[in-house]
């Protein structure tokens, strides 16, 4: 099944919301296979936020995520790329629905406390970019057949 890249940010990681965010990935019915905690370097973010890098607020981006440590995790399950972006919300938290997580949890775009891959391409890029192949865990979850109809190839 699909894998996502999912990373509390360190105002998440300050404001005790780490829980909440696995809480929300677990209920849903999604399966963690990898989760550490990190302080990262300005040079993994840089390569993190590449395509950001013209962007005015580029700088302030590199220093606020590299300010405290992250938690970064890798979720599994159908089509989780694009339902991890609907349970974050919008990039702006003002335009995020309640019930989302930026919408439930945060006010102003540059601490907006949780990052989720946009696209498969990216997520397997971001993947890579955090963690080793050896960091990810292949594990069954006895609740597979409670959350799918049918079995993963
Ligand atoms: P991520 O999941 O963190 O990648 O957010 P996103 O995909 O919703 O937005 P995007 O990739 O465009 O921007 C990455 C991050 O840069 C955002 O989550 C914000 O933290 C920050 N950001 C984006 N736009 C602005 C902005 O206009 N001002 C400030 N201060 N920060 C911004
Ligand atoms: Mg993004």
């Amino acid at each position: 099944r699909e894998r996502t890249y999912i990373m509390v940010k360190p105002d998440g990681v300050q404001r005790g919301l780490v829980g909440e965010i696995i809480k929300r990935f677990e209920q849903r019915g999604f399966k963690l296979v990898a989760m550490k905690m990190k302080a990262a370097s300005p040079e993994l973010l840089q390569q993190h936020y590449a395509d950001l890098s013209s962007k005015p607020f580029f700088p302030g981006l590199i220093a606020y995520v590299g300010s405290g440590p992250v938690v970064c995790m890798v979720w599994e399950g159908t089509d989780v790329v694009k339902t991890g972006r609907k349970m974050l919300g919008e990039t702006k938290p003002l335009e995020s629905n309640p019930g989302t997580i930026r919408g439930d949890y945060c006010i102003d775009v540059g601490r907006n406390i949780i990052h989720g891959s946009d696209s498969v391409d990216s997520a397997n890029k971001e993947i890579n970019l955090w963690f080793t192949p050896e960091e990810i865990c292949e594990w069954r979850s006895m609740e597979e057949p409670w959350v799918y109809e049918k079995a993963a190839d």
